[in-house]
């Protein structure tokens, strides 16, 4: 069976009762905490800053996952990681210096994790693997939790897990964006090991029951 990482994004979570919200995803089995940060800028919304995850560290032990949804991320990642963040992901649509900020990110004892827009080719990834542990490839356009799936990422996910083998690189391959019961087994298929569900928990009575389920379709392909 296929080992999967299953990651809650806390931005379908109640925010008047956040510590509750995390504490159950954790007794619930989720492998890691993804959280949403957004600036109003890269995207419309602005939801969490540091101070917010800097709040939430002391409540789990899980990896805290954070995806940085921001222009100049670069001036943003000591924060984080300083708020006790354990993955740093920037979108490459924000770095203009994608190396050096991955690289910075690494020093700061964090694992390095670049985003990719739907519109964004995997190809533009390809001279930064030696610094990257993750790649996240959003299967909608950034901003908003509970959309629909975009197919035409799955081959995106062939392409990336191609040339994650390629280059013997054993960084994560996470997708973000409508992954549910009816999508998890064709993106799980496509060769991602790693899985954001926002809604898919959040918006269900049972986070454990819906993890579990989550996690037993994309163990299966
Ligand atoms: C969207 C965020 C996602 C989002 C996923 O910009 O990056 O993490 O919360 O939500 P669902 O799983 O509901 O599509
Ligand atoms: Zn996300």
């Amino acid at each position: 069976m296929k080992k999967v990482i299953i990651a809650p994004s806390i931005l379908s979570a109640d925010f008047a009762n956040l510590e509750k919200e995390i504490k159950a995803i954790d007794d619930g089995g989720c492998d890691w905490v993804h959280v949403d940060v957004m600036d109003g800028t890269f995207v419309p919304p602005i939801t969490i800053g540091d101070n917010i995850v800097k709040a939430i560290r002391p409540h789990t032990k899980k990896v805290m996952d954070v995806h940085l949804m921001v222009e100049h991320p670069e001036t943003q990642v000591e924060a984080f990681a300083k708020a006790g963040a354990d993955m740093i992901t920037v979108h490459q649509e924000a770095c203009v210096h994608l190396e050096r900020t991955l690289q910075l990110i690494r020093s700061l004892g964090c694992k390095a994790g670049v985003a990719l827009c739907p519109s964004t080719p995997v190809s533009t990834l390809k001279n930064v693997l030696h610094c990257t542990d993750l790649i996240l490839l959003m299967s909608v356009n950034p901003g908003y939790g509970g959309q629909s799936y975009i197919h035409a990422v799955t081959d995106k996910i062939k392409e990336a897990r191609a040339m994650l083998d390629a280059a013997d690189s054993d960084a994560f391959l996470h997708v973000d964006g409508g992954v549910s019961p009816k999508t998890i087994e064709e993106v799980s298929g496509a060769g991602a090991d790693c899985f954001v569900a926002g809604s898919a928990v959040y918006n269900t009575p049972d986070y454990a029951a819906a993890i579990a389920e989550l996690r037993s379709l994309a163990s299966q392909v």
